[in-house]
């Protein structure tokens, strides 16, 4: 099969990744990895930017680094003019490191401490996305006592049911995330309130990987709404969530220009010089694969196992989603069989793909999956003492390696 689907190709039946012969890494890196293309990042940033300018939107991209915070990738995205959404102390500081400006930062999140507040307040960030009325009060004390009026923003829970998996839908009242628009309405009122915060903008983000647009232009009108109800306010953010297509077989992501035009659709009434993004997977998914190498084979009656050295710790998607990701082996040949590829977890959930065709493997053998780029690394934990899986980028066909030990201290 001659495939090409991004940085991913197959030339003369041996897999290439952004021009670099996948079998060749094995004599220099040890698996497993992840594998970034630059050029894949820089033209997902660079489309999403354009899309925004073909509607005629004044807007700030916000990369949310839940989804990929790699300091390599993230001071490529701040050196084409990105910002940065972080939800945590340890991504502020990152963000910072990576030479992201202050003034491009939201902070979202439910669960801000008194540190991270702090931290931002001290930073100079462009806004609090505030989920609570307790936060709210907390956000107003620590600015009070740090005697700055500090930029914030209320996040709406505009009651919608975004079609995607449970764990990732965010906007209905159920969920934990933002206030209602009677309880913002009631609150952009509040005089105390405006003694140490200045209200600059709303907030919305409904869910991830969202593969229909109904509900997101649904969430932009009664943003729009609740702007109109408070009025005076300078940047409407629509949050991030735009999904990818990860199966080849069953392309469901809206195109760049679909969803602009509903953002432009659903904010056309409102009165705001700016929108902030915060797209994170759409993004980095598709500029990053995972790379693990065949341990064993193994048969039980009619079920092939393949065996593999990367583990639900190093990616976890497929068992905690149950993601569909693609699949590839580095090198095909003509006679394929259903296998189930599995890592060396004890649960069963450590599987990356059953009853995929694919050609006969031997130990050694190196796979790929694909689109691992956004809640790849970034989920990846130590889980059964594993070390962490390392990261690789290709840059002009030369691969580097970019991981580094990190602390998260503020
Ligand atoms: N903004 C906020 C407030 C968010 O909570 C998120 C993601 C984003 C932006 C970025 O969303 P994106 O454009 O990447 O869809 N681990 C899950 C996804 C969790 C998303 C959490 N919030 C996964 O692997 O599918």
């Amino acid at each position: 099969m001659e495939i090409q689907t991004g940085p991913i190709e197959y030339i003369n039946q041996e897999l290439y990744f952004d021009g670099v012969k996948v079998e060749s890494l094995k004599e220099h890196f040890k698996t497993p990895f992840y594998l970034y293309s630059e050029s894949e990042l820089v033209k997902c940033y660079q489309d999403f930017a354009q899309g925004i300018k073909d509607v005629g939107l004044n807007g700030m991209i916000c990369f949310a680094l839940k989804s990929n915070a790699n300091p390599t990738l993230i001071q490529k995205l701040a050196s084409l003019g990105s910002g940065a959404d972080i939800v945590s102390g340890g991504e502020l500081k990152r963000a910072l490191e990576c030479k992201i400006s202050p003034q491009k930062i939201v902070f979202s999140g439910v669960g801000k401490t008194q540190d991270e507040i702090d931290y931002g307040i001290q930073m100079g960030i462009y806004s609090f996305n505030i989920e609570s009325i307790d936060e709210l009060e907390l956000i107003s004390q620590r600015a009070d006592h740090f005697n700055k009026k500090v930029d914030v923003a209320f996040r709406l829970n505009p009651r919608v049911k975004a079609q995607t998996h449970k764990h990732i839908s965010t906007g209905f009242k159920t969920h934990k995330f933002g206030l209602l628009k009677e309880d913002i309405i009631e609150l952009s009122k509040s005089e105390s309130l405006k003694k140490h915060v200045s209200l600059k903008g709303l907030s919305v983000h409904i869910g991830s990987q969202l593969t229909n647009l109904e509900a997101s232009l649904e969430a932009f009108t009664k943003l729009s709404d609740t702007a109109n109800a408070i009025g005076g306010l300078e940047f409407l953010d629509v949050g991030g969530g735009l999904g990818v297509n990860y199966d080849i077989n069953n392309p469901v992501a809206p195109t760049i220009s679909q969803y602009m035009e509903c953002v432009k659709k659903g904010l056309s009434s409102a009165k705001v010089d700016k929108v902030v993004f915060e797209p994170g997977r759409r993004i980095v998914a598709s500029c990053g694969v995972f790379v693990t190498s065949v341990l064993r084979k193994k048969f039980s009656e009619d079920c092939h196992f393949v065996i593999v050295d990367g583990g639900m710790n190093d990616f976890v998607r497929p068992s905690l989603y149950e993601a569909y990701h693609e699949i590839y082996e580095s090198k095909q040949t003509n006679d394929k069989v259903e296998t189930d590829i599995v890592g060396p977890i004890c649960e069963t959930a450590d599987c990356f793909g059953e009853k995929r065709m694919l050609s006969q493997l031997n130990a050694g053998d190196l796979l790929l999956i694909s689109h691992t780029g956004a809640y790849g690394y970034s989920m990846a934990s130590h889980y059964n003492l594993r070390a962490k899986p390392k990261e690789l980028i290709v840059t002009d066909k030369e691969v580097q390696l970019i991981s580094k030990e990190h602390s998260f201290e503020i």
